[in-house]
């Protein structure tokens, strides 16, 4: 067990999980409602990207403010990150933030480069590049909890999800030193260095994972692991060199997640071959890309029970944000059936199958939030 954990074994009495002031208490929300599994008093909705260039009131805060710039100041970060929220009625919060913070609060040079993404100074590919990173402290989050501690006084009994990039996804960006299609740098890592690779993995574990527990223990009510690009491996490759990371990360915060019921997704993109194995990382709900119908996922996941015996296990997804531009009745048709394919899963939020498109009308995402709490849970 981490050190973290073992000095602090539990949330604070007036966290939103654990409150009984229930003008502040996030336990019997739609959203975590649904994440463990329980009827909600209505269907669950949020939008990955939800706090973005959708948002001519994001575009105007962030003029003249660099993307990781605007993540370090916690008063724009809350702002940004309750934007949303007021805007389209949607039933949680997503923290402002990014997957390379954590990084640049260890110290490590990157950036942000608009139109691009997360570029670093210098690519970490060797066993010396690992041995030499920077560790993240706790007392450098400090920004990121004034930040959540900011929101979720905003947000009474709506709760706030924190999130971190997985292992692979930000040893990805790490050892490409930018973005990449194939991913072919950390892939070939993994095989002819293995050890380097292992390395690398495992701080890039450390970091999400203190990252995501600075936001959950300063008031995030639910926990998201982006593995935006582990579609991009194998299954063998997935068990063998990343699951164990991702597990690792998610180790972080496990004392958490049992003691006080604190729910943890697991998301990633042309994952639909890996949704058993990364459910075995141990999150306790999947979301699903807008590839592979919900029905369909549940299937695959019950037929395939982990180690730990769990099979099922409630999703979100899984719109496809290209239909968010399309004619208004091929769209509702579309949410519809995500909806009604959701029911066959034990739990089921609604989310987009990846991010919001930024050319996307916002109105257009405040009728599909009017549309889906329209629908009976
Ligand atoms: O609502 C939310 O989801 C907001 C919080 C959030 C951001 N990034 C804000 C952001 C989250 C959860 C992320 C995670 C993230 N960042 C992922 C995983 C999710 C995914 O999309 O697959 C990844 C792969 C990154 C890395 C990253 N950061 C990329 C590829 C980019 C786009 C670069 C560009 O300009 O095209 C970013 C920048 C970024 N992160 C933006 C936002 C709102 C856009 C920056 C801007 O508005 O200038």
């Amino acid at each position: 067990m981490p050190l973290d954990s073992a000095i602090h074994p539990a949330l604070p009495t007036d966290h939103p999980l654990t409150t009984r002031d229930a003008s502040r208490s996030t336990a019997e929300s739609p959203l975590v409602t649904a994440y463990r599994g329980g009827t909600p008093s209505r269907t669950p909705v949020w939008f990955m990207r939800q706090a973005g260039r959708s948002l001519p009131e994001y575009r105007a805060v962030r003029e003249g403010i660099g993307m990781l710039e605007s993540c370090l100041k916690p008063e724009l970060a809350a702002e940004i990150t309750l934007q949303p929220v007021r805007r389209h009625d949607v039933d949680a919060a997503i923290f402002f933030s990014d997957i390379v913070i954590p990084l640049k609060l260890a110290g490590v040079d990157v950036d942000i480069v608009p139109g691009v993404g997360p570029v670093l100074g210098s690519a970490v590919r060797t066993a010396e590049d690992v041995a030499a990173l920077p560790q993240l402290t706790d007392e450098a989050l400090e920004p990121i909890r004034e930040a959540v501690r900011l929101t979720v006084a905003e947000l009474g009994s709506t709760p706030l999800i924190g999130f971190a990039g997985a292992p692979f996804t930000v040893a990805a960006y790490m050892v490409e030193g930018r973005p990449s299609r194939d991913h072919l740098g950390p892939r070939t890592m993994m095989h002819s260095d293995p050890e380097a690779w292992g390395a690398l993995a495992a701080w890039a574990a450390d970091a999400a994972g203190r990252f995501l527990r600075a936001q959950i223990e300063a008031g995030a009510s639910a926990g998201q692991l982006f593995d935006s690009w582990a579609g991009s491996l194998s299954v063998a490759d997935y068990v063998r060199h990343v699951q164990p990371h991702s597990a690792r990360a998610l180790g972080h915060v496990r004392d958490l997640a049992r003691a006080h019921g604190v729910p943890l997704v697991h998301f990633g993109t042309g994952t639909s071959e890996l949704l058993p194995a990364m459910r075995d990382a141990g999150a306790s709900v999947m979301g699903v890309d807008y590839r592979l119908p919900l029905g369909e996922a549940h299937r695959r996941l019950a037929a395939a029970p982990g180690p730990d015996g769990r099979g099922a296990v409630p999703l979100q997804g899984n719109i496809d944000p290209a239909l968010l531009a399309a004619p208004w009745d091929v769209l509702e048709a579309h949410v519809r059936e995500v909806v009604e394919a959701g029911r066959e899963a034990p739990g089921h939020v609604v989310n987009l199958g990846h991010g919001v498109p930024p050319t996307t009308d916002p109105d257009v995402l405040t009728r599909v939030v009017e549309l889906v709490h329209s629908l009976r849970p």
